[in-house]
């Protein structure tokens, strides 16, 4: 049998490049094997990983060197990074370049680059719709994936622009579940309208990236979207009644007071909701439920998704 071939994966600690890693582990025919690449190969994540057989590189996406060697004879890159630690625009635009130089000077063969829109696409800077954040920026943390694509094209490497959804887990770690309102009633409160939102279980990402791996590199470069489902607030909020088996009512607060929220990243976000209500129709078939769950059969609906983990959503 020929040798399996790798896949080096950034953010193997987390919640993509994480899936990512189980899929592949969860199938040891399949001819892939990870090399997880971390900053710490001594914290808890990277050590559990390791306790399963997989290989565990440093590196730092922040030190070219060290990410060209661990790239170093891999087959495959799953390159993600992470907007929500650094805060900053400009620096996670500075790591999809290093990642993209990267790839190239190890002669990967395909990669994978976790994307998000560039809103600016859609609603240019002066446009007043939305603020404009930093200066240049509508959305930043989708702005800065969507810009970054072009260091991947210019790479010359094959590459899957892979335009992933809202993870459901931002209810348990982002705050944006429900919360008691002034009657002590659980209000889900998001700016969505009557919009629907695509949201996605964060471990399907990586189980729709192995798959991506297993179809194939493109030529040149193509684009990708997946989801989960579509559903509205009410949709979400009468799931969660049913989960948590207390009353939760969806609370469509304007994309004005989310943003006047306060917390880091409350006008980003609001921005975000916002181009999703503003222009879903453009979002819902670019980010399709039904191709989502054609590649990867075991993806997860909301209301599965919550009997796993509705217990872990705080409700304070
Ligand atoms: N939340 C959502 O709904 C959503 C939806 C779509 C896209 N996203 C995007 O997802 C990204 C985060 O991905 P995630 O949720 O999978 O992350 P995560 O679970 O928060 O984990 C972050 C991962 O990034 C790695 N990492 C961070 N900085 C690094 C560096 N300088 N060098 C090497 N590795 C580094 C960490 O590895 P070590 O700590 O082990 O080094 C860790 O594995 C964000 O950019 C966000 O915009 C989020």
């Amino acid at each position: 049998m020929a040798e399996p071939r790798i896949i080096a994966v950034l953010g193997a600690t987390g919640s993509q490049g994480g899936g990512l890693v189980r899929a592949i582990l969860a199938d040891p025919e399949g001819g892939f094997v990870a090399r997880a690449i971390t900053r710490d190969p001594s914290s808890d994540a990277a050590r559990a990983l390791a306790d399963v057989g997989v290989e565990i590189v440093q590196a730092d996406i922040t030190d070219i060197d060290s990410l060209i060697a661990a790239f170093d004879g891999a087959y495959g890159a799953y390159c993600v990074t992470n907007y929500w630690e650094i805060l900053d625009p400009e620096q996670e635009i500075a790591q999809a370049a290093n990642i993209a130089r990267a790839v190239t000077a190890a002669g990967v063969k395909h990669v994978i680059w976790s994307s998000l829109e560039d809103t600016r696409n859609w609603v240019p800077l002066t446009d007043e719709r939305m603020p404009t954040i930093a200066g240049k920026y509508k959305v930043p943390h989708y702005d800065t994936k969507g810009e970054s694509e072009h260091y991947f094209v210019e790479s010359g490497v094959p590459t899957t622009f892979l335009m992933t959804s809202f993870y459901w887990e931002n209810m348990i770690y982002f705050g944006l579940g429900p919360h008691p309102g002034p009657d002590g009633t659980l209000l889900l409160s998001l700016p969505l309208g009557s919009a629907v939102l695509p949201g996605i279980a964060a471990v399907d990402i990586g189980a729709n990236a192995y798959e991506i791996f297993r179809e194939g590199a493109p030529k040149t470069t193509d684009r990708i979207g997946i989801a989960g489902e579509h559903l509205t607030g009410e949709q979400m909020a009468e799931s969660l009644t049913r989960a948590l088996g207390r009353p939760v009512r969806y609370n469509g607060v304007s994309a004005d007071a989310f943003r006047a929220f306060g917390f880091p990243g409350a006008e980003d976000l609001g921005n975000m909701f916002q181009f999703l209500q503003e222009f879903t129709d453009y979002v819902t078939t670019a980010h399709p439920v039904a191709a989502t769950a054609a590649r990867h059969p075991g993806l997860m609906t909301f209301d599965e998704w919550l009997a796993q983990n509705a217990n872990r959503i705080p409700l304070d």
